[in-house]
């Protein structure tokens, strides 16, 4: 299942009208995502004006978007209040730090029963792994096996939320690079690490853990959250 499929099926399910999107691009998950108002945020978008009014043709709700140039701090910090958003979908700068971060200040405007859903949680291969500070750092790296796919350590955020937020409900679906899932609820398995431990694994933990380090979901229990939600 494709990132877009999991967020429309969420929007839908809830009857969601507000949809944030961090780190859009050139818009190949922003463009279709299908609901009354969205908002994205990215501080170099990678779409043309033409590509812009074409998805308005295809997707009509494009036409009433706000695009925001700024880093999700910076948004987070100046737009204050901020209406709050039904469903958010973090894909912005790859690092543990930022995703953690963009994480929290998304669920300070997200309404009660919103969900988050955090791309790039379950790196598929070494070089997709390397943490860097930004993605021409990670490309700078020359890590043997680059194939343009940078996840980073967002997977990192998923052990940080499971240990020290015990007010959240977190999972990752295994389909489209891992899709976190973070929601205010009952956490359901326990992971107790601290962050000394958390900054010390490395790719090597999470494949050999990523069931119990992630709380790892087959796509399909999709469905079973959605009855839930
Ligand atoms: C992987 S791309 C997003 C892809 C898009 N969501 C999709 O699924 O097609 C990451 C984007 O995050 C943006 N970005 C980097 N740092 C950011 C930050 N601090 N805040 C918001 N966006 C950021 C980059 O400019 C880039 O366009």
């Amino acid at each position: 299942m494709l990132r877009t499929d999991v967020i429309q099926k969420i929007i839908d399910k809830k009857k969601a009208t507000r949809y944030l999107e961090i780190g859009v691009n050139n818009g190949d998950s922003f463009f279709p995502i299908e609901i009354a108002h969205k908002v994205g945020v990215d501080p170099s978008f990678a779409f043309s004006p033409e590509r812009k009014i074409e998805w308005v043709s295809k997707n009509p709700c494009n036409g009433t978007a706000e695009y925001i140039d700024a880093t999700s701090d910076a948004f987070f910090a100046s737009a204050q209040p901020i209406e709050k958003f039904d469903v958010a979908f973090i894909d912005g700068l790859h690092t543990y730090e930022q995703s953690l971060q963009d994480v929290l200040n998304t669920l300070d405007n997200l309404n009660q029963n919103g969900v988050i859903v955090m791309h790039d949680c379950k790196p598929p291969h070494v070089p997709a792994a390397c943490p860097a500070p930004s993605l021409q750092a990670a490309i700078d790296l020359n890590v043997p096996g680059w194939d343009g796919i940078w996840c980073g350590d967002v997977w990192k955020t998923i052990c940080h939320l499971r240990s020290n937020r015990k007010d959240l409900r977190v999972f990752v679906l295994d389909c489209d690079f891992g899709l976190g899932i973070v929601m205010k609820g009952k956490s359901d398995i326990d992971l107790n690490l601290t962050k000394a431990a958390i900054d010390a694994m490395t790719y090597d933990d999470v494949v050999d853990s990523k069931e119990n380090l992630l709380n790892l979901k087959d796509e399909n229990y999709l469905f079973e959250f959605l009855e839930s939600i």
